[in-house]
């Protein structure tokens, strides 16, 4: 927590503020999860076609053996919205019911919209708000404490939380020392508010902005000299794997000592760690820095190999759908990338194994997602007609359907702004 004693300036204090207080604190719950891969399977020996490497550095350098690697048709948005769809079917949750959505990625299809705004239009999930969040392969753990504060705050009560990646369109295939890393998949977690104590315990979030050259993905905006020092191509992911490794191995042990110690816990108490499947070795390393045995730190990187922000719910989905955790059991989370960024999360796992998918709300959340499928072309064709009827006709029109003239939607583009309402303040100068 940062330092105590940083509010320097007096506040007015609000007599409205009051009325709109948040409800009792409550406690964020997972209550579903789920995960999608595409189904391209590449090898270490798929790879020795592409570059100059073999199944045996691979194997021994990273722990990994095969990859997926989405087709053409398959993008962050579609892997995101399967996985979300997993998740809501164990949660046995109507899409109607997502009060927000985060999507963690460091490949969204779009800067802007949103990946999460697209998934939420798939699900038709239409009371919820939706934003993706960038903190690279710490991505997941950002968001589902960003998600968890809010449902703790009473202010929200349910939420989708996705990482999801398609890194393959992103990596340098010319170069070894990355294109054998990274894979694509996502995986996505339901968050439930509840009174009963659980859930989301703690959590610790951290950068190291001063290493933000080891790890990075130009893209538009990026200073020219940067792109043109030979190393670094937009859309292309450059990594100082050594310094990478060093940072990684620094940071995971000590930050889930750090969430543990935020709830009383120690190293001893935890059932699994799941950390973000960046190399074998680190994962390794993070069981040597805890003291606890390799079986309770979880890796399925031979499989996936890097998913980055996908990694972390990608691996806990598998480790629940094999009813690896059960009730009372504590978990770690810790994931650590680009920015530099890390974040790690104790857990209390409280979801009862039920077995729910054939539900009568099943029926209806199918019913959901058709209509949000009918929902698409029926809302840009309004809108295209909107926008080609005249002002007049259409006030006319919402008068007879007793709207009231206030709500009148505004169908002329405004006015541009005066040019030097648009300047920065510091661009004055
Ligand atoms: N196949 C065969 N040889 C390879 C190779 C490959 N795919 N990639 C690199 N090499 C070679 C190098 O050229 C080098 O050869 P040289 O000694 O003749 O120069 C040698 O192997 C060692 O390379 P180096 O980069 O020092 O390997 P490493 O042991 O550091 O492993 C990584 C490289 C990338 C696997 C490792 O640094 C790593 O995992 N870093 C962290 C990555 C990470 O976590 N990234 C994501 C964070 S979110």
């Amino acid at each position: 927590m940062a330092e105590q004693g940083s509010q320097t300036r007096p506040l007015h204090r609000s007599r409205l503020a009051a009325a709109n207080r948040p409800r009792a604190l409550r406690y964020a719950h997972i209550v579903g999860w789920g995960m999608e891969v595409p189904s391209q399977v590449l090898t270490n020996s798929d790879l020795e076609a592409i570059v100059d490497t073999n199944d045996e550095w691979i194997t021994t350098r990273t722990g990994i053996k095969e990859r997926r690697i989405a087709e053409q048709r398959e993008t962050t948005t579609s892997l995101a919205t399967r996985a979300a769809q997993k998740a809501l079917d164990v949660a046995d949750m109507l899409p109607s019911a997502i009060d927000l959505i985060i999507v963690a990625t460091a490949t969204p299809e779009y800067i802007f919209p949103s990946t999460a705004s697209m998934v939420q239009d798939y699900l038709g999930a239409t009371n919820a708000g939706a934003f993706d969040l960038s903190a690279a392969c710490s991505g997941f753990v950002y968001a589902l404490d960003m998600a968890a504060s809010k449902i703790r705050t009473g202010e929200i009560d349910t939420a989708v939380v996705i990482g999801a990646e398609t890194l393959s369109r992103v990596v340098d295939w010319a170069d070894r020392g990355t294109c054998i890393l990274f894979g694509d998949g996502a995986g996505a977690v339901v968050l439930q508010g509840s009174d009963i104590p659980g859930g989301i315990l703690s959590s610790v979030l951290r950068s190291d902005g001063s290493g933000w050259d080891m790890l990075t993905l130009p893209t538009v905006s990026s200073r020219d000299t940067y792109l043109q020092d030979g190393k670094h191509e937009m859309h292309r992911i450059y990594m100082d794997g050594k310094g990478v490794f060093r940072f990684a191995t620094r940071i995971i042990g000590d930050s889930i000592k750090a969430a543990l110690e935020q709830v009383g816990l120690t190293p001893d108490d935890l059932t699994l760690v799941i950390p973000h499947q960046a190399n074998q070795r680190i994962i390794e390393y993070a069981a040597k820095s805890l003291k606890i045995p390799e079986e309770r730190v979880y890796s399925n990187i031979a499989r996936y190999g890097n998913t980055s922000a996908a990694s972390i719910p990608l691996a806990l989905a598998e480790v629940a759908e094999r009813e690896l955790i059960k009730p009372g059991d504590i978990l770690a989370f810790v994931g650590f990338g680009g920015g530099l960024s890390w974040a790690a999360m104790i857990v209390e796992w409280s979801a009862m194994p039920a077995r729910t998918a054939y539900s009568l709300t099943w029926g209806r959340r199918q019913g959901e997602y058709a209509l949000a499928w009918l929902r698409r072309p029926l809302v840009r064709l309004w809108r295209r007609l909107m926008l080609l009827t005249p002002p007049a006709i259409i006030r006319r029109l919402r008068q007879r359907a007793g709207l009231a003239a206030e709500d009148t939607i505004e169908t002329e583009p405004p006015r541009s702004r005066p040019a030097q309402e648009d300047t920065p303040p510091d661009s004055a100068s």
